[in-house]
């Protein structure tokens, strides 16, 4: 059985998707949730399906006992899935290929500090872009800025709202995500 751990803080769809999938298999154990927002709909998930949540401030989040926590769990990955703050260089340097973020657009296009949620897709229609997507990527102590793992596309169409295009975004993800998860665990290939 692989450990997984997710960072999330957000809504959770994503987290919720991974759940699913993974379900009925049997491979993967979701270990632990480190959420950094006492507020999000992340957590409700998480209650209702018995994961360990570990609540952080910055202040824990940058201490060395996090990077104990995290290895507690012995993760085979840990995916970020909806966390905004920058992963500190110890944890990244801890678990080498081991961190994976899915950004919500087609890195490097619209990637960096400041750019999540709404704020991407407004600023892919502003642009006039015909098509948007996904990125699932290692991470590095750059923000977007890792190795490439894939992308996956869809068109905007003229008449498509910021919301909308969030919309087929959020498809792409909730398919691609757990995939992604188990194709880098070694179960299955695409
Ligand atoms: C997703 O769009 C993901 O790309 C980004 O944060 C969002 C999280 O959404 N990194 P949710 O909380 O999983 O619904």
């Amino acid at each position: 059985m692989h450990s997984l751990i997710l960072f999330a803080s957000g809504r959770g769809s994503n987290v919720q998707a991974i759940i699913d999938f993974f379900k009925e298999k049997e491979v993967v154990k979701i270990a632990l949730i480190v959420c950094n927002n006492t507020l999000a709909g992340v957590l409700d998930i998480a209650r209702q399906h018995d994961i360990p949540v570990l609540l952080v401030n910055k202040k824990d989040f940058l201490s060395p006992d996090f990077l104990k926590k995290l290895k507690a769990c012995n993760p085979s990955l840990i995916a970020l899935a909806g966390f905004l703050w920058k992963i500190p260089e110890e944890v990244v340097h801890a678990f080498p290929g081991k961190i994976i973020n899915i950004h919500p657009a087609l890195l490097p296009k619209y990637g960096g500090k400041g750019m999540y949620g709404a704020r991407v897709h407004e600023a892919v229609k502003a642009a006039g872009e015909t098509e948007t997507g996904i990125t699932i990527h290692f991470i590095d102590e750059h923000y977007d800025k890792g190795s490439i793992i894939l992308q996956a596309f869809c068109p905007v169409c003229t008449a498509d709202t910021p919301e909308k295009i969030a919309d087929n975004v959020h498809y792409l993800e909730h398919y691609y995500f757990p995939r992604a998860i188990e194709f880098l665990l070694g179960n299955k290939q695409f």
